[in-house]
Parts: structure tokens; sequence; C-alpha cells
């Protein structure tokens, strides 16, 4: 019986020796809330939101009566920010999972001699023996591991359901093999034995040869999975009153994984073409139905090379991702291929295709999501840069964090293309905590405001020593910030948890959170996040709003790299305009760090002559 989320056995212990996240205290929260966001809304309505804040925080107040019921939630439950943060980023969340929320890893391009040669890349990539141990020892809260292969996000009308197979109950594992938008079940165990390298490869080929079969062609069921929430949980009310559907869908959501055999995409094979390819398939007419977008991991091999991985975020972040894709990365390239058998060739049955019962209904629906995913497909505009001219050993160099840098020059980029900061959401993990996730950096400070005026509008009048005692301030604020975050005092988790216990509470939502600042500093028009690699790979996803973008960057030593995304549809937005931006700011950054290290030099060669 898989578990739901939420529902997790209370007695049961984990990780005891994490401590749990805090609850900041209040008093800290609302004062940083205020700054998080004077200097990104018009004076009159700052002043509304400080007369509301300071009524919120009175002793005695409303804001007292939440802190104390979430202390006594945080006391009862092993993390309280866990199921009210799961449920507000991702389960009631009606978008279509791709674009929208699941990120992608995009591998390098391989070199594929043929298909088989291609198959043979998934043999070396399946967690055939995915011991859960090989990526512990940390002492960060590892549970997101955990939740890899044994979870599935079901959808719901109102709200998902993020399903945790219990351990044991995958033992007897099968993947699903997605192929020409049919779908197969391999099993990895037969007859208590694990299928070895050269099994699955054969496995595999006649996968690819079963799919060729037009007679026994099935329609692309998948392209429903790419569909807003509410859309596909319709559609499954649907689907599930025929035995046959819900027999195929109850084998998918038992996956360990889906693996995606994708034919040759017809697209030149560059980052941001690959990076479209994992994001949205390139829509119905390439492989947008060739992928189930509620399985958490999805891995996809191209023919002609594009390959990567697929995630529905819900239960882990892109850091665990990139650590398991790397171990997977590191196994193929490293270790000596075993191609041996463990079963003759003659005991392996065929893997067995799932078969969907349709109706004119049914149809209906896959039209429409269809159609919807391609509206998805045209809309998205991505860039996907290699800046060159520096990494993060010049940023060390000078002393300053290369996180908090990139930040820096993210908020630089966006004033010079709109004259205006947003808020800003930057993921800090908080997994130093038992069951931690992620809460926010709010990267639009007003240091940062001050520093990016003082490289534009007050350019000319601003020497340079100001421009870098600026920049410095920035970095700094930012640098507290993020250290604030990591450790549990970062304010929009708490924000959200006397949201939510008000609601709990079935209280009138109070004003603060129905203020047109909170809502406004909730929409992150720049989505950003770092997420660094030690192989050659990068990840990348979506904006959260229609007139965003969402910047996921990748710093190495000698370069940076980002992919930026935003929507078409947006005539504030351009991927493109962005990087130029980009690219022009972390230039002057550095010209601005050198004339300081020049003056610097001078002025110490200046004291060393006079002693
Ligand atoms: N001078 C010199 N070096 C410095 C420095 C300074 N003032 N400040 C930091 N550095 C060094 C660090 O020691 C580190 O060195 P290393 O590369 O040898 O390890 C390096 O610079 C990077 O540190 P920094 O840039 O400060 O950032 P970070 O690695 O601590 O990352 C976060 C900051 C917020 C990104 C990180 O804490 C985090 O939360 N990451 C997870 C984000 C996430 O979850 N993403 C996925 C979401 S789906």
């Amino acid at each position: 019986m898989p578990i739901l989320e939420g529902q997790r056995p209370k007695g049961r212990r984990e990780s005891y020796v994490l401590p749990k996240v805090p609850v900041p205290p209040l008093k800290e929260t609302l004062d940083k809330y205020l700054t998080s966001i004077k200097h990104l809304v018009e004076e009159e309505q700052y002043q509304k939101t400080k007369a509301i804040v300071e009524k919120f925080g009175e002793p005695g107040g409303t804001g007292d009566l939440l802190q104390k019921k979430l202390l006594e939630r945080s006391e009862k439950t092993y993390n309280w920010v866990y199921d009210y943060w799961l449920e507000d980023m991702y389960l009631n969340q009606r978008l279509a999972l791709p674009v929208n929320s699941n990120p992608a890893m995009v591998f390098p391009k391989q070199n594929f001699r043929d298909r088989k040669d291609s198959l043979r890349y998934v043999t070396r990539a399946l967690p055939v023996d995915f011991a859960r141990g090989q990526l512990a020892g940390t002492p960060l809260c590892m549970k997101q591991y955990y939740r890899l292969f044994n979870t599935y996000r079901r959808p719901g009308l109102k709200q998902d359901t993020l399903i945790i197979h219990q351990p044991g109950s995958l033992e007897q594992g099968h993947i699903i093999v997605a192929c020409q938008n049919q779908f197969f079940v391999l099993d990895l165990v037969l007859k208590g034995k694990k299928l070895k390298e050269m099994d699955i490869l054969t496995q595999l080929e006649k996968i690819v040869k079963m799919a060729e079969n037009k007679e026994e062609r099935q329609p692309p069921i998948g392209l429903l999975t790419s569909d807003g929430r509410t859309e596909w949980a319709q559609a499954r009310d649907v689907l599930i009153k025929d035995s046959v559907n819900s027999e195929s869908l109850a084998v998918i959501e038992a996956c360990l994984c889906v693996v995606c055999l994708d034919g040759p995409s017809g697209m030149e094979c560059g980052d941001t073409s690959r990076a479209l390819l994992m994001l949205h398939g390139g829509g119905y007419e390439k492989m947008g139905a060739n992928r189930w977008y509620d399985k958490p991991m999805q891995f996809v091999v191209g023919e002609d090379g594009v390959c990567g991985t697929v995630c529905e975020h819900s239960p882990f972040e892109g850091i665990v991702l990139v650590a398991c894709t790397e171990y997977l990365m590191k196994f193929m390239t490293g270790s000596p291929s075993k191609m041996g058998r463990a079963i003759s060739v003659s005991e392996l049955p065929a893997p067995r295709r799932l078969l969907w019962k349709m109706s004119p209904k049914i149809e209906g629906l896959l039209k429409a999501s269809a159609e919807r995913l391609q509206r998805l497909v045209r809309d998205l505009d991505m860039d996907v840069h290699k800046f060159e001219a520096y990494g993060k050993e010049f940023i060390k160099k000078q002393k300053m964090s290369p996180d908090a840098y990139i930040q820096i020059a993210l908020q630089l980029a966006f004033y010079r293309c709109n004259g205006r900061l947003v808020s800003t959401y930057e993921s800090a993990s908080i997994r130093r905590f038992h069951e931690g996730r992620v809460d926010n950096i709010r990267s639009a400070t007003p240091e940062a405001l001050a520093f990016v005026k003082a490289m534009t509008d007050e350019e000319a009048s601003l020497s340079d020593s100001e421009k870098m005692k600026r920049l410095c301030d920035a970095i700094n604020v930012q640098t507290n910030y993020t250290i604030a975050a990591i450790t549990g005092l970062g304010i929009d988790n708490h924000l959200l948890g006397l949201r939510e216990i008000s609601r709990e509470l079935s209280m009138e939502m109070p004003e603060i959170f129905t203020d047109k600042t909170y809502v406004a500093s909730n929409q992150f028009i720049l989505s950003t996040s770092q997420v660094p690699t030690t192989v050659e790979m990068f990840c990348c996803y979506g904006p959260v709003v229609p007139n965003g973008y969402g910047c996921c960057y990748n710093p190495q030593s000698e370069h940076l790299l980002f992919s930026v995304t935003s929507f078409h549809g947006s005539t504030e937005t351009s991927s493109a305009v962005f990087i130029r931006a980009l690219d022009e700011g972390l230039l002057e950054m550095r010209e601005l760090c050198k004339k300081a290290n020049k003056k610097q030099h001078f002025t110490e060669f200046r004291i060393i002559i006079k002693l």
C-alpha cells in the first residue's frame, strides 16, 4: 500500500541527529519583511503595509497568537513547514507540469553510432542496483534521496497527491519505457534475479521493435500528463472508468522511473534546443507525448544523442537530482561495461505494452491537451548562455561569495532591462534540518538597488570607489541573507506557516496576507536558483509567472552557465535581451573590481614605501 504525503507515520523516528527547522522570532520576520519590500512598492502602499504589519505584530495581537500556534505545531511535528510548503509550492498549483514546474537536466550531446548504441547507453543508466546507501554519509538530510524512485504525483481536481511507495513494495521493480508515444513495462527482476545489462538491452531492443508495429499502436495518452493539473485530473476520472485504463495507470504509478526513448528530434542540437526538448519535448509533433510528466524521474535518451532527465519537482530538489544524475553519469563513463546475462534470451518474456481503452470523450480530451501543450511550446523563450570571460575563481579572489555576486549581477541585468527591481526568489537549501527542503533568499535588497542604480542611472555622477562600496555592501547583505535562510531564519516559510495556521484555525485571513504588497511580493518575477554540477551538464526550468524569468545558473571555476527562460507572450520580457544585459553587467563588475584592486595595491605600495 502506498502512503500519501501528509499521512506519514507519526511515531517513526528518522534522521534523529538533525535538528528541527526553527520557528524564527516573529518580530525579526516582520522587520525583515518590511525591509524586503520597502523599495519595491510605492511609498503610499508601503505606509499602508507598514500599518497592517505593525497591527499584526502588536503584543497580544493576531501575530502573537499565530506564532504561539506555530510553535506548538513545531513541538508536535518533525518539520512544521514541510506539508504547508509542499502544498503551497507544488500540490495546490494547477499549472501544467512541463515548463511551469518540472525542471530538467540536460546532458552533453552524445554521439551514438546507431540505435543500439543509444540503447546500450540506457542500460548503463538504469538504476539496476539503486542502493540508497550509495549517496548517504552526509550531515544533510537525506530524505529526498529516498523519494527519487518511489514517488508519484497523482493529479487531483483541487490538490494533487504525492504518493510514496513504502520500502519493499518496489522490490519486484519495473520501469516504464516510452517509445513512439507507447508505454511498455520492463520488469527488472525475473524469477527472483535482477536483469543484467545485456538482458535489459535485449528487452529494450524488443520494445523498439514492438513500438514500430503500427497495428498495435496505442493513443498518445502521455499527453494528458502535460496538461493543467485540474484538466488532467478530470481526464483521469474519465479514463479510470474503464478497468483497462485504470490497470495501465496503476502500473505507471508504481514504476521506479520512466525511460523515454526518443526518435531523432530533427532539430540542431545546441544547448538551447536540447534544453527545450527536455523541458517540453518539443510538443506533440516531436517528443511531447513520449513522456509521463507525473513521474519524478524520467530519463530521456534520444537517438540523435539528445539526453537528459525530466523531473517532477515535488519530492526532491535540483541538488539531489544532480547528485543522483552525476552518480549515474560517472558510473556510465567510469566503470567497465558488464554485458553479462542473468537470464537466457529464451527465458526473457516480451515486455508488456500498456493498453488504453479509448472513447470519443477521451479522444477529445487528448486533442485539447495536445493543443495546450503546443501553446506552451510556442510561448517558451529560452536562451542557454555560457559566460566565458571568467568564473567563480575570479570572484573568490575578490574575497566575495560567488553566489551573492551572481545574484547581484542578475539584479543589475533586470534593472537594465526594466528600470526597476522586482520580488526575487533564490532557493536556499535547508537540508541541514530534519526533512528540510528550501526557503527563499529575497535577493532584491535595498543595497542591491543602490548598487544597480550606481551602475546605471547614477553611473556618470559616482566615483568608482563609491560604486565598489555599494557592490561590497550589496554582496555582504546578500551573503548574510543567505546564511540566515540556510540556517532556518528565512522569512518566506515563516510567513507561509503563519498564513496556513490561520487557515487551519478557520480564522478570517489576517490582512497582512491579503494585502496587495504581500500578494505582489509572492509573485516572483525573477525566479533564480544555483544548480552547480561537477560533470558537464546543466539544469533548466521555466518562469513561475507569465511576465517573469526563470534563471538557473551553474557557476564553474572559469565560466558561468546560465539558462534563462521567459514567455514570448509577455511584452516585458526577452531572454536574449536579459542575457545581453547580464553579460554586460558581469563585464562591468569585473572592471570595477579590477580598478578597486589596482587602487588598493597602489595604496598598499605607498604605505610600504612610506614605512
Ligand atoms: N571569499 C572567498 N571565497 C568565498 C567567499 C569569500 N568571501 N564566500 C564564499 N566563498 C567560496 C566558498 O567557500 C565556496 O568555495 P568552494 O567552491 O571551494 O566550495 C564557493 O565560494 C561558493 O560559495 P558561495 O558562492 O558563497 O555559495 P554556496 O555554494 O554556499 O551556495 C546557496 C549558496 C544559497 C546557493 C546554497 O547554500 C544553497 O542553498 N544551494 C541549494 C540551492 C538549491 O536548492 N537549488 C536547487 C533548487 S531546485
